[in-house]
């Protein structure tokens, strides 16, 4: 099956002091629950170089800024809701 979207969360500490951890769960939980698994390539990265404005996730070429817990199912429903 080919992987069709790629998502980095950014792993740097600011990113971390703003609650990327809890999104990570998040997204394993999504990815898993809605068997995407095998269409979504999920890693962590480096610092963006985008602190200010993190928690930061690239998705294929673009970083969604503030991906914060509150917001994360929206972003990732409007993604990747053509995979499903
Ligand atoms: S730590 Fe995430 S962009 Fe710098």
């Amino acid at each position: 099956m080919t992987r069709e979207v790629e998502m980095h969360i950014c792993l740097g500490s600011s990113c971390f002091s703003r609650g990327n951890k809890e999104v990570v769960m998040f997204i394993r939980d999504y990815l898993k629950k809605n068997h995407l698994e095998d269409k979504v390539i999920f890693k962590g990265a480096r610092c963006m170089g985008n602190c200010s404005k993190g928690p930061n996730l690239r998705i294929d070429d673009r970083i969604e800024e503030e991906v914060t817990i509150a917001r994360i199912e929206e972003i990732l429903e409007r993604e990747l809701a053509r995979l499903k």
